[in-house]
């Protein structure tokens, strides 16, 4: 089995977009094919020491799922499902997509809710990631001046995207064992 998982929950394919390219990076011993979270058990979620958790928002500041119209659901059917695993001892890195222009007051709020969930069942995190060269006015995923994971922003800030999967991949590699 690998050892990392690396699960998403997607709308328009954005967000896994970005977990295929992550993971063609690395070999199936290292991490996982990118699975979304409508397809993923329990059981298999929480065998993983190391995760890496992608996810859009959607509706105002929402995780991704049935009632944001994500096909086959998404974050917001599989919590539940999760909700009495323990994570203590899990590491996890979280990267999330938004629209900071046109949801400037919830930009990449459901990587902060993850953030939340995850945290309040014990699990460390790694990769935080500054805010600065982002314009907005609030985000559920901002702890201190940092965002809680990888911020990304397909509508507006595309051309960035790579340049910052590569730094961010580069910042969680020692955490998760990453091959540079
Ligand atoms: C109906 C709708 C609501 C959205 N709401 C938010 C939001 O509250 N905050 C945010 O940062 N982005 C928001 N977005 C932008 C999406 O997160 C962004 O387009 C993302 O790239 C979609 O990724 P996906 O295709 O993986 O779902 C919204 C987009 C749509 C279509």
């Amino acid at each position: 089995m690998s050892r990392i998982g690396l699960f998403f929950a997607s709308s328009t394919g954005n967000t896994r977009r970005i977990a295929k390219a992550i993971k063609k990076r690395y070999d199936d011993e290292t991490m996982a094919d990118a699975l979304n979270v409508n397809k993923a058990t329990p059981e298999l979620f929480g065998s993983y020491e190391q995760l890496i958790l992608g996810t859009s928002t959607l509706g105002a500041g929402a995780l991704p799922g049935l009632s944001t119209d994500c096909m086959g659901g998404g974050w917001e059917e599989f919590l539940p499902q999760i909700e009495h695993l323990d994570f203590s001892g899990k590491t996890i890195a979280l990267y999330g997509l938004g629209d900071q222009n046109k949801y400037a007051e919830e930009f990449v709020d459901a990587m902060g809710i993850l953030y939340e969930f995850f945290k309040a069942r014990g699990a460390s995190f790694v990769g935080a990631w500054p805010a600065d060269d982002y314009e907005f006015i609030s985000s559920k995923a901002l702890l201190d001046d940092d965002f809680v994971g990888l911020a990304l922003d397909q509508e507006n800030q595309k051309l960035m995207t790579d340049a910052r999967v590569d730094a961010w991949l580069k910042l969680i590699s020692p955490a998760f064992g990453l091959p540079s």
